[in-house]
C-alpha cells in the first residue's frame, strides 16, 4: 500500500504549527512558529492578541509546511487539527481553517485532544513502549497525571488544583522582570546556581491525592524575594532560581512517585513544554533509572506546542478505528480539559 499522509495544525495558545506526518509517523515538516516576541512585554500569553497573531501566521505556516514535505496540499488523506483544550479564539482560528481544507479537498478532518497529543509525542521517537504507561504532562496551562493501560485509553489520576508549573516559572519571572517565558530563562540563569540555598517546602496534599499545587510554592517564593530582597541584579538571583526551580521539579516528582507506587506502570513518560528543562530531564531519567522504569521524554523541539503531536495522535486513531472516520465538518472547540 502507498504511504498515506495528513496535514495537522496546532494553534491552541500562542503558537503557530503546521505538520506533514506520514501514517508510520516519519515526521516530514513540523514548522512551529511562536509568538513569545508580541506577549513578552505582558509577561504572559494575551489571547486577543495571539487569535489576531494565529490569523496573519496560518497561511504561510501551512504553505512552508506542505513546501518542506514536498508534497501538495491535494495529496492529504486526512487533516487534523487541535479541538481543545486552550484559548478558545486561538483554538477556532486552526480548527476553522483545517475544516476549510478538508471541506475543499472532500477529506476527513479529525479533531484532536492538546493533551493528550503531548502524551502521544512521547510515542514518535519510542514506539515500543510497553503499557502501563505513567505520563506525567507539564506546560504553561497544564500539570496532569495520566495512565494508559493501552494505546489511546487515557485516563487522568491527578492534575495541579491552581496555577500548572510551567505558569508559576512564568509567574515567578514576571515578578523578578526577568522576561518571557520564565521556564528558560529561569533555566537560564540558574544554571550556576545552588538550588539548596533557599530551602522550600513542598506542598501536600491533606487529602492523599495525586493532584498538585503550585500557588504555595509561588507564594513561598515571593516571600523569600521580598526578605531577601533579591532583585533581577542580585549576586543572590542565580541561587534563589535555582532553589525554586528545584522546588519545582522536586514537587513535580514527588508526585509522580507516589503515583507509580499506586499504579505500577512499565514506563513513564514526561511530556510538554516544561519537559524541555534540563533539571527535570535530569531527575526524571535518575528517577526511572533508580526504580528500574522504561522511560521517555521526547526531544525537546517535540515538547514544546507542535503539530506534529498532533499528526502522531491522528494516525494513531486512524489506525486503531475500525469504522470509517466521521468527515468532521461540524467539528466544534472546547476551551476545558477532557474529563
Ligand atoms: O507545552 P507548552 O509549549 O504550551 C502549553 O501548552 O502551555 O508549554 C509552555 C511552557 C511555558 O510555561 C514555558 O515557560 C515552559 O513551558 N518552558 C520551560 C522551558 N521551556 C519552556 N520551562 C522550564 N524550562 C524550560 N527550558
Ligand atoms: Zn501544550
Amino acid at each position: 500500500m502507498n504511504p498515506r499522509h495528513l496535514l495537522a495544525i496546532e494553534s491552541s495558545c500562542d503558537e503557530t504549527s503546521a505538520a506533514v506526518v506520514r501514517d508510520d509517523l516519519t515526521i516530514l515538516s513540523n514548522i512551529v512558529l511562536s509568538q513569545d516576541e508580541i506577549h513578552a512585554p505582558f509577561g504572559g500569553v494575551v489571547p486577543e492578541l495571539a487569535s489576531r497573531q494565529h490569523l496573519k501566521s496560518i497561511s504561510p505556516v501551512v504553505r512552508e509546511s506542505l513546501t518542506i514535505s514536498g508534497l501538495p496540499l491535494e495529496a492529504m488523506d486526512y487533516f487534523a487539527v487541535t479541538q481543545g483544550p486552550g484559548l478558545i479564539g486561538s483554538l477556532l482560528v486552526g480548527l476553522s481553517f483545517a475544516k476549510g481544507l478538508a471541506y475543499y479537498f472532500q477529506k476527513p478532518v479529525l479533531g484532536l485532544d492538546h493533551v493528550q497529543a503531548h502524551i502521544e509525542s512521547a510515542f514518535i521517537e519510542r514506539p515500543d513502549l510497553p503499557f502501563p504507561v505513567l505520563a506525567l504532562i507539564v506546560s504553561g496551562g497544564h500539570t496532569s497525571l495520566f495512565v494508559l493501560k493501552k494505546q489511546l485509553r487515557f485516563h487522568v489520576i491527578g492534575r495541579t488544583r491552581d496555577d500548572a508549573a510551567g505558569e508559576a516559572l512564568d509567574k515567578i519571572a514576571k515578578f523578578l522582570d526577568l522576561g518571557y517565558p520564565g521556564g528558560p530563562v529561569i533555566q537560564k540563569l540558574a544554571e550556576k546556581g545552588d538550588p539548596e540555598r533557599f530551602p522550600f517546602v513542598l506542598p501536600r496534599m491533606r487529602d492523599k491525592s495525586l493532584d498538585f499545587s503550585f500557588s504555595g510554592l509561588k507564594t513561598s517564593a515571593i516571600r523569600i524575594v521580598r526578605e531577601n530582597m533579591i532583585t533581577k541584579d542580585a549576586a543572590s538571583l542565580p541561587d534563589f532560581l535555582a532553589s525554586f526551580e528545584n522546588a519545582v521539579v522536586r514537587a513535580l516528582l514527588e508526585n509522580m512517585i507516589r503515583a507509580a507506587e499506586q499504579v505500577d506502570p512499565k514506563s513513564i513518560v514526561l511530556c510538554g513544554g516544561v519537559a524541555r528543562n534540563k533539571r527535570l530531564r535530569a531527575a526524571f531519567e535518575k528517577t526511572a533509572v533508580e526504580r528500574g522504569f522504561q522511560f521517555a521524554i521526547p526531544s525537546p523541539k517535540l515538547c514544546t506546542d507542535n503539530a506534529a503531536m498532533i499528526g502522531a495522535l491522528a494516525w494513531t486513531k486512524i489506525k486503531s478505528s475500525k469504522k470509517p472516520l466521521p468527515p468532521g465538518f461540524d467539528l466544534d472547540a472546547y476551551p476545558r480539559s477532557l474529563k
